[in-house]
């Protein structure tokens, strides 16, 4: 039997990329995104080179929908063998600037997401004694960066969480744990991370920040 993948946030960038890499590469792909209606560019890609992709629908942030997604997996495929949590967003704004509701909008996506979908699929990869774990984090959550501080500590959160685990379950269990951690990629990301956070003037840092905040960006 194929080794299987469930990836969450394949609508776009890199969740997007990694399904077609791993499709091509011999795996049954569980292709998740909260909107489907987001899903025609995989349809596409899927019915031009008949790959083995199933698209699910999974919000990171609603565990029904995790569970629906894990269970609808185990009952067709009896497994799962990787999970790669790549399902993110980016937010730049100042402490200062941001709304408690924001900062755990961006917490709740790229950290307690994470949470919810390996706590839904590590009982199964324990009991089998086998699987793999990918946590896409960022080079945001090794180093803190100006204007980034609530992702950077998602994402610093993430790292904790996966290294945690990595000690104790892999040895025990044979569950490995890894993660990616990228710089700047090309994708929807900073173009989705402003449209969130910038006001309607088109600014997200305003006040006795613009200046820093223009300095940060001549790379003063
Ligand atoms: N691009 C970069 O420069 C960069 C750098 C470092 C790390 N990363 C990380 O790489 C990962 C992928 O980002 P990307 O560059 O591919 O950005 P992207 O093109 O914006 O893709 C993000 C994906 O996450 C999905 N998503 C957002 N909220 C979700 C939710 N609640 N439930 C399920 N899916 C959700 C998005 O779906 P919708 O289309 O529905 O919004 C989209 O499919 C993220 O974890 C990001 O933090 C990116």
């Amino acid at each position: 039997m194929k080794k299987n993948i469930l990836i969450t946030g394949t609508s776009t960038g890199v969740g997007y990329e990694a399904t077609l890499l791993f499709a091509k590469n011999d795996f049954k792909v569980y292709a998740t995104m909260r909107n489907l209606d987001k899903s025609t560019p995989l349809k596409e890609a899927i019915a031009a080179e008949n790959l083995d992709i199933e698209l699910l629908p999974l919000d990171v942030s609603d565990n029904e929908t995790i569970l629906k997604a894990v269970n609808t997996i185990l009952e067709k495929d009896g497994k799962i063998d990787f999970l790669l949590n790549n399902a993110g967003a980016g937010f730049a704004k100042t402490l200062e600037q941001s709304t408690l509701e924001e900062i755990d909008w961006v917490t709740d996506v790229n950290y307690t997401g994470v949470v919810r979908t390996t706590k839904a699929v590590l009982p199964h990869m324990r009991e089998a004694r086998s699987g793999h774990i990918i946590n896409v984090t960022s080079v945001g959550g090794l180093i803190g960066q100006p204007f980034n501080e609530a992702y950077c500590a998602a994402k610093f959160a993430v790292e904790g969480f996966t290294e945690a685990l990595a000690t104790y379950v892999s040895k025990a269990f044979n569950v490995k744990f890894s993660m990616v951690e990228p710089g700047g990629i090309s994708t929807e990301f900073m173009t989705n991370a402003v449209s969130k956070t910038a006001n309607d003037k088109g600014e997200f840092v305003t006040g006795e920040y613009a200046p820093i905040f223009q300095k940060y960006l001549e790379g003063a």
